[in-house]
């Protein structure tokens, strides 16, 4: 039998990407890959690549820069391009930069086998249609390999939003939920395999629909799988957060108080320019009625500051509307303009004020983050440990609030869920104590 070919996955931007590079790497499993983390001795490079904020394409050249002088050590080497640049700007990729075999959108991998034969026969081969044929039908099972505690599972792709300033409406489509069963399926495959914790994901996940019940029928129906002790799901739209899911914050033990859902404005004319078709006082309204289903909720969320047209005034309301949620952590960003979206053709404000209030965002955003990981100190958590960590006789692994907490324990504790009293706060992490069960 001749040695197997490897395929070596660079994996950039959201969540949804590095379950797509799993992915990915199963389907073409099936033509005799097997994984390397070093590009230096691959058959297949594959960069799995994200559009959605700017320079994306040129990242993905000067990438495509790094690789070529791999193709003289191995003339057999191919190399792909994957994601949501795949999608938007992959033929452009195609014809200027010869060195790609191959390109395939986020809609079409499972098409990937078919692709990679044709490349060994010298051929290019270019996929990015949003094709008929359901992707997760014809990719088989999950792999049985033993994996880590914790997993991602798409059940939900696509958007029909259109916020002025997103990309993803264009180079992930529309909405699509993937049926219940399936989903269930391969939790249950993902639990045999040692997960013990999912993490449900689409671009706008609790507007999945491929349960009468919606995502917190999914979760019920997860809720019942025996082996899987946690369950987590990202990322929300406050318009989507129904009554069901509220309701199952408070009720079902499975689902971890964490919860990521992105505003990106505090001001009502800014809100209304990027089309997001909810007000600040909306989320406020909700964050109030989620925290009455569960207290402890820790919440995270998404801002763009310098929103084309946003006043001093306006992101002072952002500022106050961060002041009035607290967030336990958050990402913020500079308005990005992206080719093709409405916000594109609007006058952008000087790079100067979006640094300016990038910093100050920034600065309070972290002052909050600080403050919850100290109000951590004292209290009891559990913990999902994960892995060794750096020194001797420790392990690291997640609190139900998402915290990294480590703490000294046997190498054991690995895949279960432990108590753990945490006793200080490190920058990014917390420190806790093994209490006994
Ligand atoms: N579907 C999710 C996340 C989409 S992308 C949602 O609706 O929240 C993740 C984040 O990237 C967004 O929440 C937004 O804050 C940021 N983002 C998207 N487009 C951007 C752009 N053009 N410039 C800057 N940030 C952007
Ligand atoms: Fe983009 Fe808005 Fe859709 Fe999120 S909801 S993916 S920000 S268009
Ligand atoms: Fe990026 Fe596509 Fe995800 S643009 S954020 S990889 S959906």
């Amino acid at each position: 039998m001749s040695a197997p070919k490897k395929l070596f996955i660079k994996t950039y931007g959201c969540q949804m990407n590095v379950y797509d590079s799993e992915r990915m790497a199963e389907a073409l499993g099936g033509n005799g890959y097997v994984e390397t983390k070093t590009p230096e001795d691959a058959d297949m490079i594959l960069l799995n690549t994200c559009h959605i904020r700017e320079k994306a394409a040129e990242k993905v050249y000067s990438e495509l820069g790094r690789m070529k002088p791999l193709k003289d050590i191995n003339p057999n080497l191919k190399i792909g391009i994957a994601g949501c640049v795949a999608q938007a700007e992959g033929e452009e990729i195609m014809r200027r930069a010869p060195v790609v075999d191959l390109v395939v959108g986020p809609q079409s991998y499972h098409r990937l086998p078919a692709m990679d034969d044709a490349v060994q026969t010298g051929a290019k081969a270019l996929d990015t249609d949003f094709p008929d044929d359901d992707k997760f039908e014809t990719l088989k099972a999950r792999s049985k390999a033993k994996r880590g505690p914790t997993a991602f599972l798409t059940v939900q792709e696509g958007c029909d939003k259109f916020c002025a300033f997103c990309v993803v409406p264009y180079t992930r489509g529309a909405e699509v939920s993937r049926p219940a069963d399936r989903i269930i399926r391969e939790a249950q495959e993902l639990v045999e395999s040692g997960v013990r914790e999912i993490t449900l994901l689409g671009q706008n996940v609790n507007a999945y629909h491929g349960h009468d019940g919606g995502l917190a029928g999914l979760i019920w129906e997860l809720d019942k799988v025996d082996g899987l002790e946690r369950i987590r799901f990202t990322t929300s739209h406050p318009n989507d957060m129904d009554d069901a899911l509220i309701d199952a914050h408070g009720t079902c033990e499975k689902l971890m108080p964490y919860l990521h859902l992105p505003v990106q404005s505090g001001s009502n004319r800014i809100l209304k320019a990027m089309n997001r078709k909810h007000t600040a006082e909306g989320y406020l309204r909700l964050i109030e009625r989620i925290r009455a289903a569960r207290p402890d909720l820790l919440l995270s969320g998404d801002f763009i500051v310098g929103f084309p047209g946003e006043t001093d005034q306006d992101f002072e309301d952002t500022m106050q509307l961060v002041r009035d949620v607290h967030y336990g952590q958050a990402y913020s960003f500079k308005y990005s303009t992206r080719p093709g979206t409405p916000a594109a053709e609007k006058p952008q404000l000087p790079e100067d004020v979006m640094n300016d209030r990038l910093q100050r965002l920034q600065g309070l955003l972290r002052e909050q983050q600080i403050a919850t990981q100290a109000s951590m100190v004292g209290r009891d958590v559990k913990v999902l440990f994960e892995k060794a960590g750096r020194e001797a006789g420790q392990m690291i692994g997640k609190s139900e609030y998402l915290h990294a907490v480590f703490a000294e324990a046997p190498a054991d504790v690995i895949g279960t869920v432990r108590r753990v009293r945490i006793i200080d706060d490190a920058t990014n992490s917390l420190k806790g104590e093994l209490l006994s069960q």
